[in-house]
């Protein structure tokens, strides 16, 4: 999706918002462009096709010390120069960057074409621009109340950044269900769609709230409601380090992220201690829970399902959030988690503002401090994987994972459904679980040559039964999402009800097997597969005989107690996928059609 920077202060423009915008390449783009203003000139615009190193080329350094930059991902009008940001009004005194939709754009322009204004793009952001050249008349050329006024006539999603020919000692910007975030440095302000972009230049940030308009100067940032009331919130930090956003050596963000499980795994453990004091007892109150996410982290809930029910006792629901709004049960009091790494998908958060219309309480689950989802939920619990720039989601779902066997088992403690040795023992697990990650990490060979092998295929089945029914869902997302192998995950029993009939000799099993209740039956499916010719995978645990009876493909992982068999045996599946995908020559870390954090309904 779309990234947009924006700088004031006293060094050169240009050099910082390309780096910055370099730092957002990885969410996929088609074009980009940059505006600068003051610095002995006008306002300059440059924009170009294709990658960001194509736009540097076409831009000198010119002393302007303000601007702005964007990365664009089309939506409304094919890629190309003329639909590449910024924007700028008719008398090229304005420039807008714009991330999300305007959905009244056609009723704009045609109101503004009847004013005299002339269109160049096919993009539904180029009448921003106008709007605020409209405005800024009507104003009496106060920047702020042109924007102000500009942002109260348009519908639908926006986070826009807007520079002025004439007020090179500003930038403003304005945000309506779109994420923003300003970040503070010495006598210089930023701001942008991501705050990874920001990391190497500040660790303080104001994450801006929907209804918000921000002026940024050299010295201050100022931010007020839409009203005119002035929002005074603390500046949050984030202590993040400008590495963890780079490749460190790695081919690719997504296998840097799949070895840094180990670590990301012992945070999210350590870190748990802090959310679970603050954690009210109202929870316990709970006669429900539901969980609600989307993609990966609604196959963490599924697990958390399991846990949920195994720990609490309680009924636990799981909805894919783009679907909670139709539920409709009225006697749904639940306790409802909203699982989201990022913070800013649009569905969840849509859902938790549905929630709360119901009068459910809420959680957030999330890795992003500040984001958008921890300030629509009454509390939150931060995952603490560090930032993940890899599109398809590796070490935040292991964390989410774990988050569901910590929040799980403190609840069922406190509610006396399990008992303090039970709920120690379960801890001391979690430790061994990393220990059973870095074993798997320790020796990827055997992954690799199963990976070389999967890549040939064109379609595949990943089958598991209960805590591994999920993790099976998650391994064949990730190797559709980054190979574009076509897999789907299945509980096992469920083959026999239909999609035996696809199995032939080309279409491979990953069969995940754990040493517990299931494991008889999951042999009995790998069985039910061989007799199709189809060739197995099984994924299984260390010094398990019976299962090489049906096949020569196994790859095993540390044995520890089955109940947590789903971290380890998601991280050999993250590494088959990476590896396919690397084998096929696809662009793992940019997947096509996908962005990292999906910002529209
Ligand atoms: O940021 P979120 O956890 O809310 O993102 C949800 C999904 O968009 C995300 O998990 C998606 O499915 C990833 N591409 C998975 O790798």
């Amino acid at each position: 999706m779309c990234g947009i920077v924006g700088y004031i202060g006293n060094r050169e423009a240009t050099t910082i918002l390309l780096e910055a915008l370099k730092k957002l390449e990885y969410r996929g783009y088609d074009s980009s462009g940059v505006a600068v203003v003051g610095g002995g000139s006008d306002l300059r615009v440059v924009r170009s096709l294709g990658y960001i190193s194509n736009l540097e080329s076409r831009i000198k350094p010119t002393g302007a010390t303000t601007g702005i930059s964007h990365t664009r991902w089309a939506t409304h009008g094919v890629p190309s120069e003329e639909n590449a940001h910024p924007h700028m009004d008719g008398s090229s005194s304005i420039a807008v960057v714009h991330n999300g939709i305007i959905d009244n754009h056609l009723a704009l322009k045609q109101e503004l074409s009847g004013k005299g204004h002339t269109f160049l793009s096919q993009t539904d952001s180029e009448v921003v621009p106008h709007l605020i050249q409209e405005e800024y008349e009507d104003n009496g050329g106060d920047l702020l109340e042109a924007v102000r006024s500009a942002v109260g006539k348009l519908k639908g999603s926006y986070a826009i950044v807007v520079v002025h020919k004439d007020h090179p000692d500003m930038v403003v910007s304005a945000r309506m269900r779109s994420p923003m975030v300003l970040g503070k440095g010495v006598n210089e302000g930023f701001v942008a769609s991501d705050v990874t972009a920001l990391l190497k230049y500040t660790n303080r940030f104001l994450y801006m709230e929907d209804g918000e308009i921000a002026l940024l100067t050299r010295g201050d940032i100022h931010v007020e409601t839409l009203e005119g009331e002035t929002v005074d919130r603390e500046l949050t930090s984030v202590d993040w380090a400008e590495e963890d956003a780079e490749k460190g050596g790695f081919d690719h963000f997504m296998i840097k992220e799949i070895f840094e499980q180990p670590q990301s795994l012992h945070q999210t453990l350590t870190g748990w201690r802090s959310d679970e004091e603050g954690l009210s007892r109202e929870l316990l109150r709970a006669r429900m829970m539901r969980v609600i996410a989307c993609g990966t982290s609604y196959h963490a809930g599924l697990v958390g399902r399991c846990l949920f029910e195994k720990f609490t006792s309680l009924p636990t629901q799981v909805d894919m959030a783009s679907e909670y709004r139709y539920a409709n049960s009225t006697l749904d009091d639940s306790l409802v988690l909203l699982m989201t790494q990022s913070g800013e998908t649009a569905d969840t958060i849509a859902a938790a503002r549905e929630a709360r219309r119901r009068g459910m309480k809420t959680i957030a689950v999330t890795n992003v401090v500040g984001s958008t989802i921890t300030r629509e939920s009454e509390t939150s619990l931060h995952l603490r994987s560090g930032p993940e720039i890899g599109v398809a989601a590796s070490k935040t779902f292991t964390s989410q994972v774990m988050m569901m066997y910590l929040l799980s088992s403190h609840m069922g403690y406190q509610m006396g459904r399990i008992s303090k040795d039970e709920h120690d023992a379960i801890q001391t697990n979690l430790r061994y679980v990393i220990r059973a990650v870095e074993g798997i990490l320790n020796d990827v060979s055997r992954i690799k040559e199963q990976a070389r092998w999967l890549s040939k295929a064109r379609d595949a089945f990943y089958i598991g039964r209960y805590i591994n029914f999920p993790t099976a869902l998650e391994g064949a997302l990730k190797m559709k999402e980054i190979s574009y192998i076509h897999c789907e995950g299945y509980p096992a029993g469920e083959l026999k009800h239909g999609p035996l009939a696809l199995l032939t000799e080309e279409t491979p099993i990953i069969a995940l097997i754990s040493d517990d209740h299931t494991y008889d039956k999951m042999l009995g499916n790998v069985g039910e597969c061989s007799a199709r010719s189809s060739p197995v995978l099984a994924i299984a645990p260390e010094g398990d005989r019976e299962v090489k009876r049906y096949t020569d493909r196994v790859i095993t992982y540390p044995r520890i107690d089955p109940l947590f068999s789903p971290i380890p045996i998601s991280v050999i599946l993250q590494l088959l996928a990476y590896y396919a995908a690397k084998e096929r020559g696809c662009e793992i870390d940019k997947p096509r059609n996908l962005a990292k954090s999906v910002t529209v309904e």
